[in-house]
């Protein structure tokens, strides 16, 4: 084998273990493991511009990152409503209309909605009875127009506080940069 042809191997390695390998690690602060995560972010998506191939490794990356998690993903607004798309967890309810419960909120109001306690929250939605808080954000093209709502849940009281808005917000941002629509 020529020496190019092993340099080519051990980076292709290199790249792989970067990108799929979720190793446990410990971090420093909150917003140390966003900023990393952030980092991973930028590197699961880059160069690719597909909606579909970029909300499936988001959502992959986000779930498997953060702690207490039951569910993390998108639901698209399709020109009606919000209908579920990638994600992941258990399956989900498939179309929300805008305005009802927390992901509705979202999109009609175009604000992050952070929700402690779920039950507390009138008109939220359980797809899941685990759920237990919530924190959506909205999804607005450069345009001004609506491209869904991405949305993770939490079996946990009380998880998402306002560095997780913060980071959330940053990652969303990453993400929709990534679509270059
Ligand atoms: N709880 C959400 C519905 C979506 S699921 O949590 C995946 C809501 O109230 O909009």
């Amino acid at each position: 084998m020529s020496a190019t042809a092993r340099r080519i191997i051990r980076l292709c390695r290199r790249m792989l273990s970067h990108m799929f390998e979720f190793k446990p690690q410990t971090y420093a602060s909150k917003h140390e493991h966003y900023q990393d995560l952030l980092q991973q972010a930028r590197g699961v998506l880059h160069g690719e511009h597909n909606l579909i191939a970029n909300a499936a490794n988001f959502s992959a990356l986000v779930y498997h990152s953060l702690p207490q998690l039951n569910w993390a993903g998108f639901y698209l607004f399709d020109g009606t409503e919000l209908v579920v798309g990638p994600f992941q967890g258990k399956p989900a309810c498939i179309r929300i209309a805008l305005g009802r419960g927390v992901c509705g909120t979202a999109a009609q109001s175009r604000r992050t909605q952070l929700v402690r306690d779920v039950n507390a929250f009138d008109g939220h939605i359980a797809c899941d009875a685990a759920s237990q808080s919530e924190i959506v954000v909205p999804l607005v093209k450069p345009d001004g127009s609506l491209l869904g709502v991405w949305d993770v849940d939490s079996p946990v009281t009380d998880r998402f506080d306002e560095e997780d808005r913060v980071g959330m917000k940053a990652l969303c941002a990453v993400f929709m940069a990534s679509l270059a629509v």
